[in-house]
Parts: structure tokens; sequence; C-alpha cells
């Protein structure tokens, strides 16, 4: 079932509802579709552990992984500020802007897939990434930046404690995975996370129909799992073209015409405070990115009943920042 006709209103809309009755709780279908959040994100193939951790604690603050020491992967994604620099589109190496906004950091290392167009494996592959990036930290190759962490003594024992065994463990690699280690733990529950557990009063009745809107809807065929997102890519304006389409997403790694637009589907988690929205930070507000995302990926135009429903449900999604696991460490 999709949204309901906005002509039949919302009194009509509350009675459906209603007519479901109670127990559309967590713990049924629906809950099971968004998933309970996990502790960390683990990895196989990076295990973690708290020296790795620390160490990629303090890397993320570093400035000194940028050309002129001034930018740190903190700087873009600020997580005291939810992961994110809320600008349209980042800040970095010589004030040079880039074309994309930045997404959160909290919860990304549970995606299919990192950056926009998901053309990065996973957080440690990422976390290679900026530090190159002529306008993000600009550092000119590997051996640069591998040069400056060996050239920072304090490093040699964190690095060391957690890469035991290597001969010569402060590499690029091993940088990028004590990153991504630390990513790994960035969530942050939420007042529906209580819900789901089981707590119905953690959540207002206005706020479980925002749910009850977003999954009947249709905006939880695209926007699923824990992380409401994350898990697909799926093209923006699958229904009606997207007014801009100066970023073609996918189609600029794949250059298939069947990736045209097509993005990876942010997780919603946090959406209240990671604005302004989508992959070019071009929408403002977190009320119009919803009633784009009707109209373009649904076909539809929400009554505005329907739009604060939606709105108050998507700010139970706002978590508690780990104030104590992102402070910021001493630099060696
Ligand atoms: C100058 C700003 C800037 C800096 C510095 C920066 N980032 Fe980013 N980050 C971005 C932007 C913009 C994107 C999205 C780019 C894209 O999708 O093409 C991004 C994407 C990401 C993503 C993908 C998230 C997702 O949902 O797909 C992760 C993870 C990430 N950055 C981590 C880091 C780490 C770790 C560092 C430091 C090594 C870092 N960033 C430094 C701006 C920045
Ligand atoms: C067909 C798949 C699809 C459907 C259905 C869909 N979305 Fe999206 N959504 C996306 C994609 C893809 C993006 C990212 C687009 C981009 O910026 O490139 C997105 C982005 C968003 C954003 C912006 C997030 C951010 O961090 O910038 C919000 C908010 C959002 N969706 C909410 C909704 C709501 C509410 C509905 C239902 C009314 C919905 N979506 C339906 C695929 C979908």
């Amino acid at each position: 079932m999709k949204f309901i006709p906005a002509s039949i209103g919302l009194a009509a809309v509350a009675a459906v509802i209603l007519a479901q009755g109670p127990g559309h709780h967590g713990m049924g279908p629906h809950g099971r579709m968004m998933g309970t959040l996990p502790a960390e994100m683990a990895s196989g193939a990076n295990p973690l552990t708290k020296a790795k951790v620390d160490l990629g604690r303090m890397l993320f603050y570093d400035p000194r992984l940028s050309k002129d020491r001034d930018v740190s992967c903190n700087s873009c994604h600020d997580l005291a500020n939810y992961g994110v620099d809320g600008k349209p589109v980042s800040t970095g190496h010589t004030g040079q802007k880039g074309n994309r906004n930045s997404p959160t950091v909290y919860h990304a290392a549970g995606h299919i897939a990192q950056f926009w167009d998901g053309r990065a494996a996973d957080v440690e592959e990422q976390a290679k990434g900026p530090v190159l990036n002529p306008v993000e930290m600009a550092m000119a190759s590997e051996k640069e930046v591998t040069e400056a962490l060996r050239g920072i003594p304090g490093y040699a024992a964190p690095f060391r404690a957690a890469f035991p065994g290597e001969a010569q463990p402060v590499t690029f690699d091993n940088m990028a995975k004590a990153i991504g280690a630390f990513e790994r733990k960035l969530v942050t529950p939420a007042r529906w996370d209580r819900f789901l557990a089981g707590d119905h009063a953690a959540i207002t009745e206005f706020e479980r129909l925002g749910h009850h809107e977003f999954m009947h809807g249709g905006c939880a065929t695209c926007h699923n799992g824990a992380f409401v997102g994350g898990r697909a890519f799926q093209k923006l304006g699958a229904e009606k073209p997207w007014p801009v389409e100066t970023d073609l997403g996918r189609y600029g790694l794949t250059k298939l015409a069947s990736d045209r637009m097509v993005f990876k589907v942010p997780s919603l988690r946090n959406v209240e405070k990671t604005g302004p929205y989508f992959h070019d930070g071009g929408v403002a507000t977190l009320e119009e990115a919803v009633r784009l995302m009707a109209k373009h990926q649904l076909n539809t135009t929400l009554v505005p009943e329907q739009e604060k429903m939606i709105v108050a449900w998507l700010k139970t999604l706002t978590g508690e920042i780990p104030r104590d696991y992102i402070k910021a460490p001493k630099l060696p």
C-alpha cells in the first residue's frame, strides 16, 4: 500500500491507521524490517581491539594527516555534531570546496559501501580517500603520509600496540585500519531503539503514526534495516526525475545507463541533525527533504499532517552522542 491520496485527508488517514489497532509495535514485523541497532559494526577482516580503536581515534582527530596540517577527519565529520559539518558541501585544503555533502560517519561502517556512490567497499578502504584527495586533506602520496606518521615519534608505541608483531607497523594501510576500527563503534542509540526494545512510552502516539506512514507509504522499501537506510543503491528520481542532474551518482563509476542518478540510500539515523540534505546538500530542511522524497520517489503528495508525522518519527532516530568514546584525545 502506498500513501493514501491527499484528497482523502487526515481524518481518513487516522481512521485507517487506528483501524489497524494497537499491536503495531517494535517487535512486530515493522520492528524486524527496521532491525535493532548493533553495539558495534564488527568486521572479520579488521578485528576491534582497544589499542586499535584508541589509535584510530587519535588519527581521526589529527590534522597532521593533511598537507597544511589544518584539516582532520573531524573537520568535516564533527563527532560532537552528529558526524557532519552542517554545510552543503565541505571545505578542505586551502578552503577548497568539494562537490558533495559530507555524510555522517555515525553508523557508516554498517552500510553496504561507502560514499554517496558506494565507490569504497568499507570504512577501512574509505579512510584512505580523503587523506590523498586534493580538495580534502591533499597529501601527495601514501609515502608522504607514512613519512609524516613516522616523523611523529609518539605514534610508534600506539601503532605497535594496535598491530602487535609487525616489524614496521606505522603504515598507510594500518592508519586506515585503525581509523576504520574507531568508526566501527560510532553508534548512537535513540528513543526509537528504546521503543523497539519494548518501552512503548519511549515515543508518542503521533510519532508512532509517523512510523506507520513511513512503512506503509513506501519509504521503507528503500530506507530500512537497523540504520533505516545504507543497505541499497537506488535511483534518485525513481518516479519523477530529480530536478538537478549535475552529479550522476554511480554512473560516474560504472558508465552504465542504468546507473544514472543512482546513489546509496542514506541512513536516516540522526537525520534531524545532519542537514542540509541529499548528495549535494541542496535542501535545507527535513520537511522539504521528506516532501521531495514523496514526490520524486513515490509519486505522491503528502497531506501536511502526514508530513508532520513522518518528520516527528524521523526525530525519534536522533540518538545520544557517545561523549566519552569520541572525546578528543591528546595527540602524540
Ligand atoms: C574536506 C572535508 C572532508 C574531510 C577532511 C574528510 N571527509 Fe569524509 N567525506 C567528505 C565528503 C564530502 C564525503 C562524501 C564524498 C562522496 O560521497 O563522494 C565523505 C565521505 C565519508 C565517508 C562515507 C560515509 C557514507 O555514508 O558513505 C566516511 C566513512 C568518511 N568520509 C570518513 C572520513 C575519514 C575517516 C576522514 C579522515 C581520514 C575523512 N572522512 C575526511 C568530506 C570530508
Ligand atoms: C526508491 C527509493 C527511495 C524511496 C521510496 C524513498 N527514498 Fe529517501 N532517499 C533515497 C535515496 C537514493 C536518497 C539519497 C539521494 C541523494 O541525495 O543522492 C534518499 C534520501 C533521503 C533523505 C535525505 C537524507 C540525507 O541525509 O541527505 C531523506 C530525509 C529521505 N530520503 C527520506 C525519505 C522519506 C521520508 C521517504 C518516503 C516519503 C523516502 N525517503 C522514500 C531513496 C528513496
